[in-house]
């Protein structure tokens, strides 16, 4: 029996995830040209999706595990457990307005239109300051919005803080820190669950090498 992990197709934990695996002795092919691979020298299969779509594959236990963000668990990822946070692919989920507004706190936000692709993130995060706001839900490019007169503000993923610096927003609220995890289905299998130990232990001694 082989362990299933999900991985990001493209985007920016596709290279460190297969890095990571890499590390831990395990050797696969990137994903460019097909969606499902075979480890060479573990008894797992790897299948490259959309990141949005793992946590609705780890519900259903169509995948044991896989390397995700933190911030898509939290999103969207009830039901779902971590085994283990990865200590890369860094970031933030914050809110942002253009440069010029001038900004003194959460409540600024109260009435407002905010584009994002975290609206559960957001909402809770209002909702324990009081604060309501009209959400503008759209899946990427989000910090175009202000500038094409879609939203007041953003909520979106803050890494270099260069993609913010670019369409003229400055970052007011961090709403949480995350970083790639090992998360695992809450359908995994005894014996798989053998094999994701395996895994970890593999994981824990490349995650203590690189400290
Ligand atoms: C992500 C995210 C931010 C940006 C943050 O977008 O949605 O826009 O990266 O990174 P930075 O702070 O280093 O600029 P991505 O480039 O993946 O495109 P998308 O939003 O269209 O999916
Ligand atoms: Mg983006």
């Amino acid at each position: 029996m082989n362990i299933r992990i999900a991985i990001q197709k493209s985007g920016r934990l596709n290279e460190d995830s297969l890095k990571i695996l890499k590390e831990a002795g395990i050797s696969i092919d990137n994903g460019k040209d097909q969606l499902k691979a075979t480890a060479r020298n573990f008894p797992m299969e790897v299948f490259y999706l959309r990141n949005g779509d793992i946590p609705q594959y780890l519900r259903d236990g169509v995948v044991d595990i896989a390397i995700i963000g933190e911030n898509v668990l939290i999103e969207k990822g009830e039901g779902i457990s971590i085994a283990e946070k990865l200590g890369f692919s860094k970031c933030k989920v914050s809110l942002a307005v253009p440069k010029s507004v001038t900004y003194t706190s959460v409540q600024d936000f109260h009435g407002k239109r905010i584009a994002t692709s975290y609206p559960n993130t957001v909402k809770q995060y209002l909702d324990k300051h009081g604060v309501s706001a009209d959400l503008h839900i759209i899946n990427g490019s989000v910090e175009i919005a202000p500038n094409i007169g879609l939203a007041d503000g953003i909520c979106d993923i803050v890494s270099s803080g260069s993609t913010l610096f670019k369409n003229g927003l400055k970052e007011v609220e961090v709403m949480l820190k995350s970083e790639a995890v090992l998360a695992v289905s809450p359908k995994i299998n005894d014996i798989r669950s053998g094999l994701l130990k395996k895994l970890q232990f593999r994981l824990q001694s490349v995650l203590r090498a690189r400290e």
